[in-house]
Formats: structure tokens, sequence, C-alpha cells
């Protein structure tokens, strides 16, 4: 079964993402912890956000719960027009590879792998013939700067180079939203200033991105800031029309698939 070539139709204009009062609480051993109370978001395609707030606002929870790693207690999520909410587990393991690609602070590749396999095997496992995945891989590498680390084992690359090849990765399979939680956390300066180089010329070529960090330099790379505190998103800016940086999704109307290769098409 193959996924990956229903994944560019091209919906310019719409919201990538759109959650509406997303509640989640997690039973702990003293008292619940109430993680989202609220949380509405809408994410315009091709927008670069970051979501900023202090530790254990629900951050983590509002991404993971988009990526369909775990579910909402109440409230709606909206993904490229489908429903995630209400969805069963093997439905959301499809839409996660289907439209997905997440990035973490502590990378998670696979360490006995060569990089190029970290990057192929998404692919793979997503439906898309060996060949053509390899081919893919490849230009991503390139593109990510990491070319000539395709025969590598992950531990040998740097930080930043580390944290390149998951993107690489999570790119995999075009997905039309790019998720990153605090992807700079583990970094040095020199290594996060290459990730947000890489996250700022993805956005140049239409990805749509939501990115945790608690940064203040890396949120300066995204189009729009997104505040959340208590388990809500504060302020204006929860619609994308306010508490923009700047450009305000004008990115919205270009051609998804930012890193779109010839081996993909
Ligand atoms: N699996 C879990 N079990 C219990 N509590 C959790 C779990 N995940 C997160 N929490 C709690 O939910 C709250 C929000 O967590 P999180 O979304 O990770 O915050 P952030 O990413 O903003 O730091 C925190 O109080 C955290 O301790
Ligand atoms: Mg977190």
């Amino acid at each position: 079964m193959t996924e990956t070539g229903s994944t560019t139709e091209a919906r310019s204009g719409e919201d990538v993402l759109v959650v509406r009062n997303l509640r989640k609480t997690y039973e702990a051993e003293e008292a619940p912890v109430r993680a989202l109370r609220g949380a509405d978001l809408d994410l315009p395609r091709g927008q670069f956000a970051a979501v900023m707030g202090p530790s254990g606002c629900g951050k983590s929870t509002l991404l993971n719960l988009v990526a369909g790693l775990d579910q909402a207690d109440e409230g709606e999520i909206t993904l490229a027009g489908e429903a995630v909410t209400g969805r069963s587990e093997d439905e959301l393991a499809r839409m996660r590879r289907r439209h997905i690609g997440i990035v973490f602070q502590f990378f998670n590749l696979l360490e006995g792998m060569s990089a190029q396999e970290n990057v192929v095997l998404p692919a793979v496992v997503a439906g898309t013939p060996r060949k053509k995945a390899e081919g893919r891989a490849r230009d991503l590498l390139d593109l990510l700067g990491l070319g000539d680390k395709a025969k590598a084992a992950p531990g040998v690359l740097s930080g930043g180079q580390r944290q390149r090849l998951a993107i690489a990765r999570a790119l995999a399979n075009e997905p039309t939203l790019l998720l990153a939680d605090e992807p700079t956390g583990a970094l040095d300066s020199e290594g996060g200033h290459e990730v947000m180089e890489l996250f700022r010329r993805l956005h140049a070529g239409g990805q749509t991105i939501l990115l945790v960090t608690h940064d203040d330099d890396v949120a300066a790379a995204a189009e729009r800031i997104v505040r959340m505190k208590d388990g809500r998103v504060v302020g204006a800016g929860a619609d994308g029309s306010a508490g923009s940086t700047g450009s305000g999704g004008t990115a919205g109307t270009s051609t998804p698939g930012a890193v779109t290769t010839s081996a993909a098409g």
C-alpha cells in the first residue's frame, strides 16, 4: 500500500492546522495534571510559528496531540482538512505518516543504521519503493548539507549534524506539517544556528512549521510567536491574524513541498 502519491494536493490559502478547545488531563500520583485547558490555534499553510511559554504550560502536549501520538480528552484538531481527534490508533499512524514530520530535542535517531538509512526507513514504512526512497534520501541529505555523511553512523556526527539528519528524516515523506519540539535545546550555539538556518530555508521554500522553543533567538527566525500559558494559547495570535512578527503567512500561497526533489516526483 502506497500513501505517498496523494500527499501533494494543492490547498493553498487554507489552514493546515486548526485546534479548537483542546483539553488534556494526565492522571498523576498526587493530583491530575491539566496539561491543556482549552487550547486554540490556527496555522495557515506555509506559516512558520514558534510556540513559547513557561515549562509545563502544555507545549509538548499540544505537539504530541497534533502529531496523533496521544489522544485529547476534549476538543478538535483538524489537519489538512481531516479530523485527527476521534481516530483509531491505526488511522492516526496513517495520518501521521502522510502529514506529519516531527523533530525532537534528543534527535531519536536509529544509531545502528547509517545516516541515509535513517532517512530511507520512514519512506519505506510509508510504502515508497526502496529505490525511490533511497534517491529522495540522498537528495535530502545533499539539501541539508549532509551529502558526504550518507554512510556515517549518526553517532559520529556533531549535534547540529545529528539534528539536521533528524530533520531530513522528518521530511522523508514530504509532510504537510513539520513539528519540532525544542529542536535546538540540546545543541551548542553553533549547532543551534545551523539548525535554525535550516528551518528558515525550509520555511522560505513553503514548508509549514510549528516549532516549540525556549530561546528568543530561535523564535526570532519564525514569522509568528504563539504564546502559551497554563494550557492555553494566550494573547493575540491564536487565529494567525494578529501577533505575527511580520510576513503574516504570505508564504501560504506557495507550493507545498519545499524540499520536493526530483527523486520524489
Ligand atoms: N505523560 C504524562 N503524565 C503525567 N503528566 C504529564 C505527562 N506529560 C506531561 N505531563 C505534565 O503536563 C504538564 C504539561 O507538560 P508539557 O506539555 O510537557 O509542558 P511543556 O512542554 O510546555 O514544558 C506538565 O505539568 C507535565 O508535568
Ligand atoms: Mg516540552
